[in-house]
């Protein structure tokens, strides 16, 4: 009897070649956009101190206190798999004394998270976002800047039709009085809520505003608004976002009920919706979070960010029927007829893989009719073919795989003039 097989864990996936090209192509686009917009990456742990998101990202959210894989390690200590960045990335700009670097530090970030939550399309417990921060500046010129490299972000991955919603969620001195109106609102409304957001509107009356419960949602949309309770600071910092916004004509959908589920956020909150449908439809969020460099013990400084998910994108851009990316536009398929031919062959394609030029094929087998129906299905678009006629002649057949069109060309310089044809410089 064989051995039981083991499989990867539930919510946890293997990336398998055909969906990296994408993912790749993802994380490539998103450090381009982050660079050139003055980010520098940072990759912190993806196990830190339990306490860390805790006290960082609330212990009270569903991310920590449901979905957090936590646990004692060898020493007794009390350690999480990060099911997110900002929290780590701020412990380490304080850490590394970064409040002494010039004002704001642009950081940005990549890589997997974890959290224990019910796997469903949209949704693992092992999942990637791209993520950038930027701590110690203020101003709503930032967050519009922010909000726009997202957007500017899903253009160059062809999402085209992302939508942006907004909300501006207050500081400490406004966030006060909106937490007594909520909880008061929800008191006189206590029957139709849902059984779960009855129970929880006292704590956290704001993680009701974000309720999926189909029976609260009648209660919700008349609740108060966040943006009317503003003091007058949150209220100037948000009129600024918008007119920055404005100014590049960024479109935007204010969205009252937009709290976002981690404790973190003051003032300008966002998140980005594609097309897909569902509760998980979210690309990605973020938004401000002046107090928590303070929370995990540096100065007061003000900052912002999004996160985006890896995952929701790459589902997005099969929805949107979006090419992310031609991922074999450069390489060339290298089919070879008979026994002189079949070591032409084998040099070649090592010659062009020393010139940068994709190169790949088959040399010990088939004939060529397979052969060239194998460049056919791994999307090359030239295939070179040598012969015994060819080796003699010291000439190679270039056959453009589209057309079905052939021309001879001098084996000597094949390489050049396929650099030349697919603009390696
Ligand atoms: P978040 O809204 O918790 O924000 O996550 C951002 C995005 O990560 C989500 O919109 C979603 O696309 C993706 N995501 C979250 N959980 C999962 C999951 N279980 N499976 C697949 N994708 C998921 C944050 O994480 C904040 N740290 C963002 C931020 C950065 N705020 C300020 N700076």
């Amino acid at each position: 009897m064989g051995k039981q097989q083991i499989q990867s864990l539930r919510g946890m996936y293997d990336l398998l070649p055909e969906q990296t090209v994408d993912y790749d192509y993802i994380l490539a686009a998103f450090r381009s956009v982050a660079r050139s917009a003055g980010y520098g990456r940072i990759e912190t742990p993806l196990l830190e101190d339990k306490a860390l998101f805790e006290r960082g990202v609330g212990a009270d959210t569903d991310a920590v206190s449901k979905e957090m894989y936590a646990f004692t390690d060898r020493s007794d200590n009390g350690v999480a798999l990060r099911p997110e960045f900002t929290a780590g990335i701020v412990r380490a700009f304080i850490e590394h004394g970064m409040n002494s670097q010039p004002q704001p530090v642009k950081l940005y970030s990549y890589g997997p998270l974890f959290r224990y939550d019910r796997p469903q399309a949209g949704r693992q417990r092992q999942f990637n976002q791209v993520n950038v921060e930027v701590i110690g500046e203020a101003a709503p010129s930032i967050d519009a800047q922010v909000i726009v490299l997202a957007l500017r972000f899903f253009r160059r991955i062809n999402l085209t039709n992302v939508t942006l919603q907004l909300n501006s969620i207050g500081d400490a001195a406004c966030r006060g009085k909106y937490r007594t109106a909520l909880i008061e609102y929800f008191k006189v409304n206590a029957k139709k809520l849902a059984a779960v957001d009855r129970e929880r509107y006292e704590n956290n009356p704001l993680r009701v505003l974000d309720s999926k419960e189909a029976s609260s949602q009648s209660v919700l949309a008349d609740a108060p608004q966040t943006l009317n309770y503003l003091c007058d600071a949150c209220q100037a910092h948000f009129s600024g976002v918008l007119e920055y916004l404005d100014d590049l004509g960024v479109a935007y959908e204010l969205n009252p009920l937009l709290v976002r589920g981690l404790d973190y956020y003051t003032r300008t909150v966002f998140e980005f919706y594609g097309e897909r449908e569902g509760s998980q439809s979210a690309l990605g969020g973020g938004g401000r979070y002046d107090a928590l460099v303070e929370r995990l013990g540096g100065q007061p400084t003000p900052a912002i960010g999004f996160a985006l998910g890896l995952e929701r994108m790459l589902l997005e851009i099969d929805e949107a029927g979006a090419k992310a990316v031609q991922p074999d536009d450069k390489r060339v398929y290298v089919a070879s007829l008979g026994e002189p031919a079949r070591l032409a062959a084998f040099r070649l394609i090592e010659q062009l893989l020393d010139g940068s030029v994709g190169a790949l094929g088959a040399v010990d087998r088939d004939g060529i009719g397979s052969q060239l129906a194998r460049a056919d299905k791994l999307g090359v678009p030239l295939a070179i073919i040598i012969g015994q006629k060819e080796v003699r002649e010291e000439t190679v057949i270039l056959r453009d795989m589209a057309s079905g069109a052939q021309e001879i060309l001098p084996l000597n310089g094949i390489v050049a003039e396929l650099r030349s044809r697919f603009g390696i410089v």
